[in-house]
């Protein structure tokens, strides 16, 4: 709900959280709370009372000698009038001065969202219509108006805040930096939680006291990037993940990005956070507009899990759009880990086959179709079938995956080129380069100049044309270098500063052009890996391939590092082979599986080696996952309670007295069945009771429990064969092989029926863990990377077996 009240005050609130901020006579507007939830019909409790400019504050002028805008929380603030913090807006004027004064004037409720020049969160008006606020802030006498735009999603605690800039003067300015949002708070004791990386270990959580200075979350790469992503936390030290006050706040935004966290001399801290300043300019001609990305910004009380929920909420219900927002999501196979650029038609229907026997329902063609690509050097623009490798091109292909019963999906990379492709001979002005000037490779590799219209609409053609040359259901869209060399061949000199934000301009006119076009096609974004993982993308793209990192305990950090902002529906992950090919770790094939199935699921692994044994198993897998996949795509996703930062985990617990293990939660909507997964690092033998501790559930609900029963191969535990054999087997000997074929051992499953209480409080106590001694199938046998699936379905008390029954 928004309230714009008659005494200048303005209140903004969802069912948990309140927004509120008042216009001051000067036309100032203070920002007066975000939080909790509160009803104030007047500011006099939340506004600041100052009666002089203290020391050498700069104050407004001789009318307001108390108005000191450095020491006031403000809704938005230049530069040039005292404030010296981080400005949300910094303009050069013709006459080369850069102060502005936006003064409030006018505010406006507004039924529908305003057309906006970037993707922003929508609402289908079935989950809670949004309520959107424009407040008309002027700077006379520079002729310049600055428009704030707040849209309130209650149905998931979120307000979002935008800007526009529109230059009413004779001549042009220079905008320098123009943010999506300001918040000021009262106090200097925020902790800012961002996460960084780079390819292949994305999304590793940082917390930074900011308690003097200013911290800087940004990226300069022309992508939202793994380095930094663009979602943080603010909170204070004390918060937890299920108690504590915390702001979550993401951009929707794929390119460079920035937020900072300011603390000012008196004790304030200004967040901001828009576009990257750095590198950007922007000139802006009488007449125009300039919009900026849209700020979501959401709170909770109830911890990280709390705001996690709501921005989970939000980006299923208000950012993921299309036939695919609530569909679900097929499990795949992918080629490119299974086979790299060595494809060709026979090899992958030898590969599709052996899906199809697993229960795969989409095969996906990776890179190495098209030209010349027998490697990353080559043929990126030459969007044309390689004969050799596909002699009947995709539709083919296509055909003949379809005839297994199988659905089909291509790769490609529509914003590159390789120097050595027929593409840039043809075109050497539609890529981004300084002319006359050596260029720096990143792959082998150059940005196609999106900022030109033209080599938008020629790529939406191409694009077309590969899209309907064959039924192809699903598409993987990489894109594989950061910027370098930013140069756009098609814009003046003096708008070169603009070139990577409108890269991202025409960028998504060619998403929404081809999405629109496509609408049935399931888009899966990716940027070697999960250098483009954001809000922007998602509002084309469903779905995201989160790393290029296939590694289960690698996997299990960087799938929590983005479950903090992002729901698991939109989370891409893939069961690969071991050794891993990233990190040469083994880890067994269940782990892979058991952190791959909280995401999308899908396999990139060579199944036409696999032993029959290994291929029943994935099956098994595939099989289960269907039968739970509802669950685990659009449930409520919960990390354990104490997750800590990246790394940490038991590897660095050794000398901590209880188990540490990682522990996820998945809950169905309607709280009526959930998967539980626990994984731990490294073993430690005769390690404390570990427990099991669900989270989401009915509190009063029953609830049935289990997993599924174990069995080892015998070859497992090495040597220690000889503690029951009657005769001595020599490890890795064929003997030891003919053993391990025909006795199994068998492992320990837990089935019980416990209230939410019971799951949620005192927990789940599980079976004690193989110490060396005593195994049986009692036993826990959870070796290094050791993960379990556990199953919750809620049951009648009519239903509920006693436990010795059970058995
Ligand atoms: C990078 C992606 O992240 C990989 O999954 C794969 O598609 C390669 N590119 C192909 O070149």
């Amino acid at each position: 709900m928004i309230q714009a009240l008659e005494n200048g005050l303005f209140v903004l609130q969802t069912p948990h959280s309140a927004y509120a901020f008042q216009a001051l006579d000067t036309g100032h507007l203070e920002h007066l709370h975000y939080g909790a939830p509160i009803s104030p019909t007047s500011a006099d409790a939340l506004s600041e009372k100052k009666v002089f400019a203290g020391g050498n504050l700069i104050n407004l002028d001789p009318e307001h000698p108390a108005l000191c805008l450095e020491d006031l929380r403000l809704e938005m603030s230049g530069y040039g009038k005292g404030d010296i913090r981080e400005p949300m807006i910094e303009v050069i004027h013709p006459d080369g001065s850069r102060t502005t004064d936006f003064r409030f004037r006018e505010a406006v409720l507004l039924p529908e969202a305003p057309d906006w020049d970037l993707p922003t969160a929508y609402s289908d008006g079935k989950t809670g219509p949004a309520e959107h606020l424009k407040l008309i802030l002027r700077d006379e006498a520079r002729k310049l108006t600055l428009e704030l735009y707040y849209s309130v999603y209650e149905d998931c605690d979120v307000i979002c805040r935008k800007s526009r800039l529109y230059n009413e003067g004779d001549e042009a300015v220079t905008v320098e930096r123009l943010m999506s949002t300001q918040l000021d708070f009262e106090g200097s004791d925020l902790v800012f939680t961002s996460f960084h990386g780079a390819w292949a270990r994305e999304m590793q959580r940082f917390d930074v006291p900011v308690t003097a200075g200013c911290y800087v979350n940004s990226s300069a790469t022309g992508t939202s990037s793994s380095r930094a992503n663009p979602f943080v936390m603010l909170h204070p030290a004390g918060t937890s993940e299920d108690h504590g006050s915390c702001y979550g706040l993401n951009l929707i935004y794929s390119g460079n990005h920035y937020e900072a966290l300011e603390v000012s001399a008196f004790g304030k801290s200004r967040f901001v956070s828009g576009v990257n300043p750095r590198f950007f300019t922007w000139r802006l001609e009488p007449g125009e507009h300039l919009d900026t990305p849209e700020a979501v910004m959401t709170w909770s009380g109830a911890g990280f899990t709390g705001m996690s929920r709501q921005m989970h909420a939000f980006v299923r219900e208000h950012i993921v759009r299309g036939t695919w927002k609530h569909k679900t999501r097929p499990v795949l196979l992918n080629s490119w880990e299974a086979c790299y650029f060595d494809i060709s038609e026979s090899k992958l229907l030898r590969l599709a086959k052996a899906g199809k026997q697993a229960g795969i329902e989409l095969f996906v063609m990776d890179d190495g179709w098209f030209g010349e690509r027998n490697d990353d050097t080559s043929s990126l623009g030459d969007w044309t079938p390689n004969r050799k490798k596909l002699p009947g091109g995709l539709s083919q292909l296509s055909d003949k995956i379809h005839n297994l019963g199988l659905l089909f999906g291509i790769w490609v990379e529509p914003e590159m080129v390789n120097v050595n492709s027929q593409f840039y001979a043809q075109h050497p002005d539609y890529v981004m380069q300084i002319p006359g000037q050596p260029h720096s490779e990143g792959r082998n590799q150059r940005l196609l100049d999106l900022s030109n219209p033209a080599v938008v609409d020629h790529m939406i053609e191409v694009m077309t044309q590969v899209f309907s040359s064959a039924r192809i259901e699903y598409v993987k869209w990489d894109m594989n270098r950061i910027f370098s060399d930013v140069y756009s061949p098609f814009l003046p000199p003096e708008r070169q500063g603009e070139t990577a934000h409108r890269y991202v301009l025409g960028l998504y006119r060619m998403m929404k052009a081809l999405t629109e076009r496509f609408p049935d096609i399931l888009f899966e974004g990716c940027a070697a890996g999960g250098n483009r993982f954001d809000l922007g993308i998602l509002c084309y793209f469903p779905q995201i391939w989160a790393s290029d990192n296939t590694d289960a305990l690698c996997r299990l950090g960087i799938q929590e590092g983005y479950s903090y902002g992002y729901p698991m529906s939109t989370v891409s992950a893939h069961v690969s082979a071991c050794p891993n090919h990233q990190t040469l770790r083994t880890t067994p094939l269940d782990t892979r599986f058991a952190v791959a199935a909280f995401g999308v699921l899908g396999y990139e692994y060579n199944f036409s080696d696999l032993k029959n044994s290994e291929l029943e198993r994935i099956a098994a897998q595939i099989t289960w996952y269907k039968t739970w996949r509802e669950v685990l795509q659009w449930g409520e996703f919960y990390r354990g309670s104490d997750p800590g930062t990246q790394g940490r985990g038991n590897l660095a617990s050794a000398g901590r007295l209880t188990a540490p293990l990682h522990t996820w939660t998945c809950v169905a909507g309607d709280q009526s069945a959930a998967v539980g997964l626990v994984m731990q690092e490294l073993t430690q033998p005769n390690a404390p009771t570990a427990i099991f501790r669900a989270k989401g559930l009915s509190q009063t609900a029953l609830y049935r429990l289990t997993n599924d029963p174990q069995t080892r191969n015998i070859r497992q535990f090495g040597d220690l064969i000889n503690t029951a054999a009657p005769v001595h087997i020599r490890q890795d000997s064929h003997l030891h092989y003919a053993v391990s074929r025909l006795i199994t051992m068998p492992g320990e499953q837990e089935s019980v029926t416990l209230t939410g209480q019971e799951l949620m409080g005192p927990g789940l106590h599980l079976k004690q863990a193989f110490a060396g001694t005593g195994y049986s199938d009692q036993v826990r046998f959870f070796q290094d990377f050791g993960a379990r699936l556990y199953y919750m379905t809620q049951v009648s008390e009519s239903e509920a077996v006693p436990e010795a029954q059970a058995d």
